[in-house]
């Protein structure tokens, strides 16, 4: 084996100028840890001209980063460009096919093609890593993979978007609204000019559809992931849940029923309410965090930055660490040929507490249709909140559910649509009810 291991990276934007600039700092101690010199030999991107910060000279250049792949002074190819098909994933299919070992922050492009690109890899005995697609500087795929390995997990979740995560932050601590913390998140580079990915719980979703067949040694199945994102959370959504003693916070929960419930698997992203003294509830700004519930370690909670150059270039910089000394775990903890296929368990089925928000005519009777329409859809109120008059004579009914399942709350909901009282849609979010000790 020789003693330097040479890198080619493609996409040298925020995280491949962070992964240059790590390589470079901190190589000596990157070398007493694994053993090699790790070098980065050669680079692409499309800008040539670019100044990024970091020295480039003296580094070959492609163009086309399939010019990684067939660059024989190249023995490691780590993928930084992004998106789920295109140069992303031909790079990535095309080095693993060459028998070159991977490294990827792509959480889109793992969520898609996960179960292909790790069989790939498995059939030309290389590695495929992306510990950097799932939570940034969070090491929580070599946590659930190796240090949790000799548990069953039961469920993991967590807060996997910073940028919802800063907004909701901000949104609670300022009193501002959605649309203008968004702006300000975007003018400080937490958010993208185009924030739908993010905002509307995409990129949660691929991130939790990884940690779910990471965690349950399933196959990865992003059509499975409930969705919903942060776009219709209103202050009035987040002052009310505060009355009402809780956080509103946007989270992403995969959950692996007993074999005698059926052993399905739950994957859901949405806006749910939480107890304030939830380890979780205490994240924020920009933070990601990830709770893995293991039955022999029980809960275990990580917390850190989930993006930007330093922490993503942390997880991608072990990553190479790993491939350099010679590790490599199954690319999903067990071999591809034994990742199982449970059903997937649709959000309907979902049972707990649900709080309603419902922007109604203040008028003699409307209170008593909801009550008729939730009565007879066996729906049963915790508590009701009615307040917030204003110009209008709209007023606010705001309601905690008793436990119930998610279709009799929908269907209670839908027999007041038509109801002429009704202003808006309901407002409806879940209480997760997931215990803080
Ligand atoms: N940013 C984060 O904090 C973060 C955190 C975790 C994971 N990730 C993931 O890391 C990946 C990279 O993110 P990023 O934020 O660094 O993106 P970025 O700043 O937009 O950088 C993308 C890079 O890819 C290059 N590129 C685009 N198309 C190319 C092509 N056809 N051929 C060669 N190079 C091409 C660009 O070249 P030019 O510079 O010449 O335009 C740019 O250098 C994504 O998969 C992202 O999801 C990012």
């Amino acid at each position: 084996m020789s003693d330097v291991v040479r890198i080619g990276v493609a996409g040298l934007g925020t995280v491949g100028a962070g992964t240059l600039s790590l390589v470079h700092d901190n190589q000596q101690l990157l070398r007493d840890r694994c053993g090699r010199t790790l070098s980065v030999v050669a680079v692409s991107a499309r800008d040539r001209s670019k100044d990024r910060g970091v020295d480039v000279d003296g580094l070959r250049w492609h163009d086309d980063p399939r010019g990684l792949v067939d660059d024989g002074e190249v023995d490691v190819v780590v993928e930084l460009i992004g998106g789920d098909s295109g140069p992303a994933l031909d790079l990535v299919s095309g080095a693993l096919e060459a028998g070159k070992p991977v490294v990827t922050a792509n959480k889109a492009l793992i969520a898609m093609h996960g179960a292909t690109l790790a069989g790939l890899a498995e059939k030309n005995d290389v590695a495929l890593s992306f510990e950097a697609a799932v939570a940034g500087g969070i090491p929580i795929i070599k946590s659930l993979r190796e240090g949790l390995a000799a548990n069953h997990i039961s469920r993991v979740y967590g807060i996997l978007n910073g940028t919802c995560n800063y907004i909701l932050s901000t949104m609670r601590t300022t009193g501002r609204d959605f649309e203008d913390v968004l702006k300000e998140a975007q003018a400080l580079g937490y958010a993208e000019a185009d924030p739908s990915f993010d905002v509307d719980g995409v990129d949660a979703a691929h991130k939790l559809a990884i940690l779910t067949s990471v965690a349950f040694g399933t196959e990865i199945d992003i059509n499975a992931v409930h969705m919903e994102g942060i776009r219709n959370i209103s202050t009035l959504d987040i002052n009310y849940a505060d009355e009402f003693g809780y956080r509103i916070k946007l989270l992403g929960l995969a959950e692996k029923l007993s074999e005698q419930a059926g052993g399905g698997i739950v994957q859901r992203v949405y806006p749910c309410l939480i107890r304030p003294d939830h380890p979780l509830a205490s994240v924020e700004g920009v933070f990601n965090a990830v709770v893995a519930e293991g039955d022999f370690v029980g809960k275990s909670v990580y917390e850190g930055r989930g993006a930007g150059a330093g922490p993503t270039a942390s997880a991608i910089v072990s990553d190479l660490m790993d491939i350099a000394a010679g590790r490599h775990a199954p690319v999903f903890g067990v071999p591809v040929s034994e990742l199982k296929s449970p059903p997937s368990i649709p959000v309907e089925q979902h049972v707990g507490e649900y709080y309603v928000r419902l922007l109604v005519v203040d008028r003699p009777g409307v209170f008593a249709d909801i009550a008729t329409a939730f009565r007879d859809e066996s729906v049963s109120m915790e508590s009701v909140l009615q307040r917030g008059r204003n110009s209008n004579a709209n007023v606010n009914v705001v309601i905690i559910t008793h436990e119930t399942q998610e279709s009799n709350l929908v269907r209670a909901l839908k027999l007041l649509q038509d109801n002429a009282a009704l202003v808006e849609p309901p407002h409806m979010m879940r209480i997760e009810n997931i215990d803080g000790a």
